[in-house]
């Protein structure tokens, strides 16, 4: 952590339990970079669990941070609307964003914010393509491609896991859901990058190389649909798209919109639980132990982490009508902030919380993928490459040392990290 990050972060610290309520903006980026944000949430489900902040970069909001509320809200798609948006928009950046990129910026989020009737059959044409059956034949490929890279790692000298490994590994099996060139796989993540990051975060430096690369991946995945819906049809995500009954007329538009969903859904997520495993195991090296006496535990090791590490922070919705929740009215046209990384440390729903357990009695309790209509249709995808990954890692390197302290992503919504210093001792 650099000095200016540390300094706030232990004046953040301070101020957790005296700062008055009403004053309490949860989303505050600088917050979630410099991981001061849970006790925030502690705070806010002893003391206002619907809590509403009035005045913030992002416009007036309400935050949900007990599971039981944030079910109720994920679960009731008639009154919660994800047609305006599921993130917090800073309004600044939006408007500024409006004013650069208005031209280029096509195509929306995809089906993601979008309400019945038209969600529906949408995320019936991807869904086929991420369900077990078909992922069953494109494991394999996941496999070896996974072996390879860890095959490439450097022994013994330090390099940054984010980089070399989990951006890696995502990329990998993005290319192969989509049969996206494989050459210029690190395209994807650098795409989903300069989609989530504003200038100066990440690797955006300016609105218009923001602009360039959007326009460069509508443009690389405008040609993919040509090639596919002129071909026979396959089993990759762009094919069942450019066939499938519900989707193959839809406007280029939306298709860029579902793309940029795809892309961004299958990234951020994915690569930082891949981050999230090694600081875990590496903060708690008595699983770590665990992990390595018995393989078996991936599956609900990767779950943990998926829990602990909270990927997506939160997701939004707009209220369709006043609805009482915790007491408190939202009002019709109000904003509503559902925290999974909130509901994931509920105490009164999950024991012992902010421990990261990699043997619970139920490790996929937990709200990360989301509940209700847009529930995650990549879990399986997710599980399925993580749990390849650690199979494959567990084979080759019995430690993984993490060497310093991670910079964690300027988000409020992909919670993560943008490079971790490790170090690889000895192949096994
Ligand atoms: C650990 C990894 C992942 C996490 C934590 C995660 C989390 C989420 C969450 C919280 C939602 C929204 C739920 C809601 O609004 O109620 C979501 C939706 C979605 N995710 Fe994931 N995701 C992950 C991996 C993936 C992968 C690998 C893909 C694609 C390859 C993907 C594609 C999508 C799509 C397309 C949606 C929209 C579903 C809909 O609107 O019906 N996700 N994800």
């Amino acid at each position: 952590m650099n000095i200016a990050v540390k300094i706030e972060a232990d004046a953040e610290r301070e101020a957790v339990w005296t700062t008055p309520l009403e004053e309490i903006n949860p989303a505050k980026t600088e917050r979630f970079q410099n991981d001061t944000i849970l006790p925030y949430f502690e705070r806010l489900r002893q003391e206002d669990p619907v809590h509403f902040t009035a005045e913030s970069e992002f416009g007036p909001y309400w935050s949900i941070t007990r599971w039981e509320d944030i079910m109720t809200v994920d679960t009731n798609h008639e009154a919660f609307s994800s047609a305006e948006g599921i993130g917090l928009a800073n309004r600044e950046a939006m408007a500024e964003q409006e004013k650069v990129m208005g031209e280029r910026r096509r195509g929306g989020a995809g089906f993601i914010t979008m309400d019945e009737p038209d969600h529906g059959p949408r995320r019936k044409a991807v869904s086929p393509t991420l369900a077990p059956g078909n992922l069953a034949k494109m494991s394999p490929v996941v496999r070896e491609r996974a072996g390879e890279i860890l095959d490439s790692l450097p022994i013994g000298e330090e390099f940054d896991w984010v980089d070399k490994v989990s951006k890696e590994l995502t990329a990998m099996t993005l290319a192969t859901l989509f049969d996206f060139p494989f050459e210029q796989r690190r395209k994807l993540p650098w795409w989903s990058d300069m989609f989530m990051n504003l200038p100066g975060h990440g690797p955006v430096e300016s609105w218009q190389q923001k602009g360039e690369a959007v326009f460069e991946c509508f443009n690389a995945f405008q040609e993919l649909w040509n090639q596919r819906v002129n071909a026979e049809p396959g089993i990759d995500l762009i094919s069942m798209l450019a066939h499938n009954d519900a989707t193959r007329d839809m406007d280029m538009n939306e298709y860029q919109g579902t793309v940029v969903l795809l892309i961004v859904g299958g990234n951020d997520t994915t690569r930082n639980t891949i981050s999230g495993s090694i600081y875990a195991l590496n903060k708690y090296p008595d699983q770590y132990d665990k992990l390595r006496a018995d393989p078996r535990l991936v599956l609900p090791m990767v779950s943990e982490t998926i829990r602990w590490q909270t990927p997506l922070a939160h997701m939004s919705r707009v209220a369709t009508r006043d609805v009482e929740i915790g007491g408190k009215t939202i009002k019709k046209g109000d904003r509503v902030v559902m925290w999974y990384l909130s509901g994931n440390r509920d105490e009164s729903v999950i024991e012992n919380p902010n421990a990261f357990i990699i043997d619970r009695e139920r490790p996929r309790q937990h709200m990360s993928f989301g509940f209700g209509i847009h529930r995650c249709v990549g879990n399986r995808v997710a599980e399925m490459q993580l749990t390849i990954i650690w199979e494959e890692i567990l084979k080759r390197f019995p430690v993984i040392t993490l060497v310093g302290e991670p910079v964690r992503n300027y988000s409020s919504f992909v919670h993560g990290f943008e490079s971790m210093p490790v170090i690889i001792p000895a192949r096994a």
